[in-house]
């Protein structure tokens, strides 16, 4: 484990994570976390989906996260990072995550695929689960995709790996992943969640330092409270999922990313923040992407 006195971060693989931050720092401490996700880019600058720009309309969400007076600690993206799986579209993330300023943590959706974003995104691209350091924080990450399916499933091996880490360190924790792991009240997005998402949520219920489980693949806001922490998703980069729809439809909400501020007395403020408006007009008669 690395640590240096001007970034307040430090990595560490699932293998090693023995050590723990003992570095003092005034109770008062934040950390300012971001979540951008399900951007859906593509190879070319011009392409579409859902005849939105998802290039133009990702762009335009960093620019507002980044944008903000206190910069950014990390930014984590949670999936649907590249939406033909194209070695450009990777390409042209790993550019802009190259002017954010901060560590970047990318995990793979169901639109991803992993050899490519290791090879172009390099050490932001989390392995199958891993463990980074934010202050006190621990940010746990975990890939819930299934080769070829849009639904979500961890292993078991992956479930088990979750309980050591939270044993092994009782600091204030964030899980990441794709897919959500309980039902958001959508049937037909419902279907495609994390198959066995009650595993990871029985061992979150035995860890008080759990604060939240966050995931993207929704595209829409969403806050549950489960005991001592939340379940939390957060709007995509580009088109919004209409809530509580049986079947897909848009909303008309605008794309937007989540804050999450770190207190280092383990507390968690988190909200959404959204564009003012589409950097282009949407569409609306789209029956699936
Ligand atoms: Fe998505």
């Amino acid at each position: 484990m690395a640590t240096t006195a001007s970034t307040p971060y430090v990595t560490y693989q699932y293998s090693a994570s023995t050590q723990r931050d003992e570095t003092p720092r005034p109770a008062n401490a934040t950390w300012r976390l971001i979540q951008i996700t399900d951007s859906h880019l593509f190879a070319t600058a011009d392409e579409r989906l859902l005849d939105l720009n998802t290039r133009l309309s990702f762009a335009a969400v960093l620019a507002l996260a980044l944008g903000h007076a206190e910069p950014a600690a990390a930014l984590v993206m949670t999936g649907d990072l590249v939406h033909d799986e194209s070695a450009a579209g990777y390409a042209y993330l790993a550019q802009s995550l190259g002017t954010v300023g901060c560590p970047s943590f990318c995990i793979p959706g169901n639109h991803d695929r992993r050899g490519l974003m290791e090879t172009w995104l390099g050490e932001a691209a989390i392995e199958s689960v891993a463990e980074r350091r934010l202050g006190n924080w621990n940010l746990i990450f975990l890939d819930s995709t299934q080769p070829g399916e849009d639904g979500g499933r961890l292993t078991p091996r992956q479930v088990a790996q979750v309980d050591t880490l939270l044993r092994r360190n009782p600091g204030p924790t964030l899980v990441f992943l794709h897919q959500h792991p309980i039902p958001v009240g959508s049937d037909w997005i419902d279907t495609i969640d994390v198959a066995n998402g009650a595993e990871l949520l029985a061992v979150c219920d035995r860890h008080p330092q759990v604060k939240a489980i966050v995931c993207g693949h929704i595209h829409q806001e969403f806050a549950s409270v489960r005991g001592h922490y939340q379940i939390l998703g957060t709007p995509s980069t580009c088109f919004q999922f209409m809530p509580g729809s049986p079947v897909f439809a848009l909303d008309a909400r605008t794309p937007g990313y989540r804050e999450l501020r770190l207190h280092a007395n383990g507390r968690l403020d988190t909200w959404v923040v959204r564009l003012a408006e589409y950097p282009e007009p949407l569409v609306y008669s789209s029956v699936g992407y």
